[in-house]
């Protein structure tokens, strides 16, 4: 952070609350310099020679003459590797009890002294000297990570290690969380820190608010999933391979992934990438689902400014029939930016505004900031100070720190005390009407005119009893955060799905809900950056997820503005949002023509709501994002791996947005078969790549041969959509309909079309056989 903070704060408060991050960042300077010596002497260390090893349900343990390697294989084919007696738990990331073991996994003696464990699906060979590598049953190498070194201070304290992985010269990395570069991750080192980058990101800014040690790694011998569970700082350090690279052999790719303490642990899921989707939402929590509504259109601002501002909005997306589903109020609703108040000159009767909107269709979503404003007469302070629930410092003072309202204090969430006081605040929010739940500037942020915007790393957390400080708990603060809020919320209305959505996380943050791009900075880098944002999150398990539609700061063209909505309506999240001082978003300020073909991409996704209804029930139940890169069915398509301007919307649509200005056609790589350009109805071949129109007034959509897509039908129905088989060949698609806001189960409908003497049959597919859909179709594509 480079004063990005305090150019912020200065802006928005003055320079009064500028000078005030100028002694916060001293503040939390001193705080460190007492709290944390500098490490001082190490002594490195590595695992030595292979000793023996003793076999254990899914694998066993080898020792070496300095360390140990506990392998272990579950039932799923997911392997955990962990070194030095580290175990599966605790961990925040797990959604519960870590996996059964395979038990008909062995472990036994490998050539010149290693060892390995092999199963059904996966074999992990251990070197003599400690490399781990996993392989296909077929004996094909996935990965190998190398021998780790330790640096353990001499005087005491957490050790910081180091290990390199190995994987094929082909292979492509993506996920880490949500990087602006990606979705492909070049070459380059990524930090494992939750950073607000201050103000607006674009490409080139990292790391952003959320970090995750995961790696998701596609190569011609499979694809991989690796997750270091440790929350510490540490680093990433990527390389891709090459091919045929020094006489003719390959370079293997490499991954570095460089921890500041911690446990050195990992899982490792092999598959193809639905499979390691499914098993990663196994391991870390099936995605929260979000009430339908979530689903629609949504409009936010940060500056509002009052009810009759949000009345004036809310009426005229309505006076020019556009569908919005829901409204969002930022900070400045709030009394004096305190989070769970409610400024009653501006927003006299909230809960009757609520009430207002909602019949009309529009709910209200509400911020949450998890600052406390640290003042006395501030009821929520003195509450959390009289319960204890507040971080302090190494001498056992409450860490102050600066974000809107002021030197604030910061609940600790990694106390489950805490977290139960803090979901039940929620309480105050439903009682104002508000149905959704906006977490932000949980990384934490403090604002600082100098160094790291967020706590001193010596702040002490009880890390659910165990304690330790904030280099351990600072990745994890938004993910419990968001458990609190989401636990709470489900005690409080026991009936209905929480809709919930948070800046930062980490993995396993999907449990509670999804996430949005942050302050993307308006421009179309920024609008790239969106995409490669949501499909990274993806594949990290966290499906829904959308961007700042137009961008968070300034003022978009009405070109760009116009892109971005027709990028943001194939989105999970769609959402417009601007800060304070930027300009409006509402579709019809960019000109009658961009009004014309907003409203296009608003009836489309109105028109494939129970497509989209779909999608989040099947990220449920199977883990898969709703979108997906386009290499998703075909990872062995080095082409499509390298193709990030595209991506599938489940199995039917490939979506190619516009991301450059001046646009008005564009390429598009297909994945095999058969593909109709929505549009046109013409029919292209792939693999291979297309030149297609996208005025303004429409992006390019693609519908694969064969696909049941399920849309609203003209009387509102539910219908389906069916796209012509190619001849000889049959498709297919599941619809799972919309059962409410609450718990009530969905069923998975699956339906078959084929061709029958040239004409399009449509099935669905029952236990007892194949039977009249029961629902109108429309085929399309003949
Ligand atoms: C942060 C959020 C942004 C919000 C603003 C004010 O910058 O990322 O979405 O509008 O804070 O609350």
């Amino acid at each position: 952070m480079d004063g990005r903070g305090l150019v912020r704060s200065v802006r928005v408060f003055g320079s009064v609350a500028g000078l005030r991050t100028v002694r916060a960042a001293w503040r939390q300077r001193r705080t460190d310099a007492s709290a944390l010596p500098p490490r001082g002497a190490e002594r490195a260390r590595v695992p030595g020679p292979a000793q023996g090893a003793e076999p254990e349900p899914g694998g066993g343990t080898v020792r070496f003459a300095r360390s140990s390697l506990r392998v272990c294989v579950s039932a799923g084919g997911t392997v955990f590797w962990g070194w030095d007696g580290a175990d599966p738990e605790p961990s925040y990331a797990l959604a519960g009890a870590a996996p059964e073991p395979d038990p008909r996994a062995v472990l036994e003696p490998d050539t010149d002294g290693g060892w390995r464990v092999v199963s059904e699906r996966v074999t992990v060979a251990v070197s003599r000297h400690g490399a781990v590598e996993i392989r296909t049953p077929g004996g094909v190498m996935l990965r190998r990570d190398l021998p780790p070194r330790w640096w353990e201070p001499v005087g005491g304290g957490p050790a910081r290690w180091a290990q390199r992985a190995e994987v094929p010269a082909d292979a492509r990395f993506f996920g880490l969380g949500g990087r602006s570069a990606g979705p492909r991750l070049r070459d380059g080192s990524y930090r494992l820190w939750n950073t607000d980058p201050g103000g607006r990101f674009g490409p080139g800014d990292d790391p952003l608010y959320i970090t995750m040690p995961v790696q998701f790694v596609v190569a011609d011998a499979g694809t991989h999933l690796a997750f270091h569970d440790n929350s510490w700082d540490g680093r990433v350090t990527l390389a891709e391979g090459e091919e045929g690279a020094g006489s003719g052999h390959d370079r293997p790719g490499t991954g570095e992934v460089r921890m500041e303490g911690g446990p050195l642990r990992c899982w490792v899921i092999v598959g193809t990438p639905a499979r390691v989707l499914h098993n990663w939402a196994a391991l870390t929590g099936a995605p929260a689902l979000p009430p339908a509504w979530a689903l629609g259109p949504q409009h936010a601002r940060w500056g509002f400014g009052s009810a009759a501002e949000v009345r004036r909005v809310v009426a005229g997306y309505r006076e020019r029939g556009l569908p919005l589903s829901a409204v969002h109020l930022d900070i400045d609703h709030y009394d004096g930016h305190r989070v769970f108040t409610v400024d009653r000159e501006r927003f006299p009767d909230l809960p009757g505004l609520a009430e207002e909107l909602r019949e009309q269709g529009v709910r209200l979503v509400s911020i949450v900031d998890p600052a406390v404003a640290a003042e006395p007469g501030n009821v929520l302070y003195e509450e959390g100070r009289a319960a204890g629930a507040f971080v302090r410092d190494a001498r056992g003072e409450e860490v102050r720190g600066v974000v809107w309202p002021g030197d604030c204090a910061f609940p600790d969430f990694t106390d489950p005390a805490v977290r139960e006081w803090w979901g039940g605040l929620y309480e105050e929010r439903l009682r104002q009407g508000f149905s959704g739940i906006w977490h932000d500037m949980n990384e934490p942020v403090s604002f600082a005119a100098f160094g790291d915007p967020t706590l001193p790393r010596s702040a002490r957390h009880c890390l659910d009893g165990r304690g330790g400080d904030h280099r351990e708990a600072h990745n994890v603060y938004g993910l419990l955060m968001a458990r609190a809020g989401y636990d709470g919320l489900r005690r409080l209305r026991p009936g209905e799905r929480p809709f919930l959505f948070t800046r930062a996380g980490w993995a396993g943050m999907q449990r509670y809900g999804g996430t949005w791009s942050g302050d993307v900075a308006t421009g179309w880098p920024g609008l790239r950056a969106s995409l490669a944002l949501v499909l990274g999150l993806g594949l990290c398990g966290v499906p829904y997820s959308g961007p700042d539609v137009g961008g968070f700061d300034g003022s978009p063209s009405p070109e760009l503005f116009l892109r971005w909505f027709q990028l943001g309506a194939w989105l999970p999240l769609f959402r417009t949002h601007a800060a304070l001082d930027a300009g409006r978003r509402e579709p019809w300020e960019f000109g009658p023509e961009v009004l014309e073909h907003a409203r296009v991409a608003l009836a489309e996704r109105e028109r494939l709501q129970p497509y989209f209804v779909t999608l989040s029930r099947l990220a449920r139940m199977t883990g898969a994002p709703y979108v997906r890169p386009v290499w998703w069915g075909t990872p062995e398509d080095r082409v499509l791996r390298e193709c990030e301007d595209a991506f599938l919307l489940g199995d039917a649509l490939l979506v190619a947005p516009v991301l450059h200005r001046g646009s008005d056609r564009r390429a598009v790589r297909l994945p095999r078969g058969r593909w109709y350009d929505t549009a046109t109805g013409e029919a292209y071949e792939g693999p291979g790549q297309v030149l297609l129109d996208a005025p303004l007034a429409r992006v390019p959509v693609l519908a694969r041969a064969g696909a049941v897509v399920p849309v609203r039908g003209e009387d509102g129905e539910l219908a389906l959509e069916v796209w012509a088989p190619e001849a000889g060949r049959t498709g297919g698609g599941l619809v799972v309909r919309d059962t409410g806001d609450g718990w009530e189960p969905a069923e998975i409908e699956r339906y078959q079309s084929r061709r029958v003497d040239g004409r399009v049959v449509v099935e669905r597919v029952t236990d007892e056989g194949p039977v009249e859909p029961g629902l109108p179709v429309r085929v399309r594509g003949v």
